[in-house]
């Protein structure tokens, strides 16, 4: 495994392999790699020959007073993981220096969101997805990828860069992988580490609140209140959570729905704030279509 730390060696290497005809998958990371992290590089190996997982963590999608500074650096461990599971071509780790030339307040060139960032996360953290559709930008530019690969974990970010590689005219395959769970159902995060024993252990509601969803929608609930209310009341069992959202989207437009639609592709999110720690978690869900279970028309 090659470690680049410079663009202009990034971008150097990447035309070298574009031009022996591989095709290059790429793996956005912030590092402290966990086994979420690396089942996106296994499902890059079905979607390219020369894999690149870029480490960087980006300064411009934390707003002031989120966890920037603590935010876990981790690049030895991260490294000996990557080597372990094998199949690695470039570990990608720019400088904010390469990454934002003169540092990021001097930056007056941004992508933005419309709209799509409007709600779920979005809401909450205004300028983060600007600051990710950015620097991803840049990661493409950098890594030229033909495929990019991002877990399902964070939905909103996933369907957002979908519509960035298609807007932009990126033309970079943007591939979904499902989300990694411990055990007992909570998504592993580099952000689980914040948590103390005691959070720990009540923060399985959160994964617990989606389940309860995807089971309503699949049962035919339609009334978007009653998927809601299911989510609050399993989330009430625990003492120390927090709700700052819970939700059900269209995964087209990102906008809150009220009515579920048969048939209708739908993403139920929760944001839980375990003390300072905010964690999210989600369900994709087909809503049973009504009209070809059931009655059998054409007999
Ligand atoms: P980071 O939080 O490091 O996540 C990197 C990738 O791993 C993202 O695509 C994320 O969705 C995925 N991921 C995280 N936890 C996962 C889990 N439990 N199962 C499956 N995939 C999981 O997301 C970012 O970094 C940044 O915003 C980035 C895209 C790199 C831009 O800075």
């Amino acid at each position: 495994m090659e470690l680049i730390h410079t663009v202009a060696a990034m971008q150097a290497q990447a035309d070298d392999r574009r031009r022996a005809g591989k095709r290059l998958a790429l793996i956005p990371t912030m590092g402290a790699l966990h086994d979420g992290h690396l089942a996106l590089v296994e499902a890059a190996k079905k979607h390219g020959d020369h894999l690149t997982v870029s480490l960087f963590v980006n300064p411009t999608q934390f707003a002031p007073g989120e966890d920037f500074e603590r935010y876990p650096r981790t690049l030895d461990k991260d490294r000996e993981a990557l080597e372990r599971i094998g199949g690695v071509d470039v570990l990608f780790v720019p400088s904010v220096e390469e990454m934002y030339p003169g540092g990021q307040a001097q930056q007056r060139i941004w992508v933005d969101v419309e709209q799509l960032d409007a709600h779920l996360c979005g809401r909450y953290r205004p300028g983060h997805f600007k600051g990710v559709v950015t620097v991803v930008a840049k990661l493409f530019l950098c890594c030229k990828p033909h495929a990019a690969v991002f877990g399902l974990k964070d939905a909103q970010q996933y369907l957002i860069l979908r519509r960035l590689s298609r807007d932009l005219l990126f033309g970079v395959e943007v591939i979904g992988v499902p989300t990694v769970r411990e055990p007992d159902g909570l998504a592993l995060s580099s952000r689980n580490v914040y948590l103390s024993a005691e959070q720990r252990a009540q923060a399985v509601v959160v994964s617990q609140a989606v389940a309860a969803a995807r089971q309503r929608i699949e049962q035919g609930e339609q009334h978007v209140q009653g998927v809601v209310e299911t989510m609050l009341h399993t989330i009430a069992q625990a003492p120390a959570a927090q709700v700052q959202y819970a939700e059900v989207v269209s995964t087209e437009t990102l906008q809150p729905l009220a009515q579920i639609e048969p048939g209708q592709d739908v993403l139920a999110a929760v944001a839980v704030f375990f003390g300072k720690t905010r964690l999210i978690d989600n369900a994709f869900v087909r809503a049973p279509d009504t009209t070809a279970g059931g009655v059998n028309r054409e007999t």
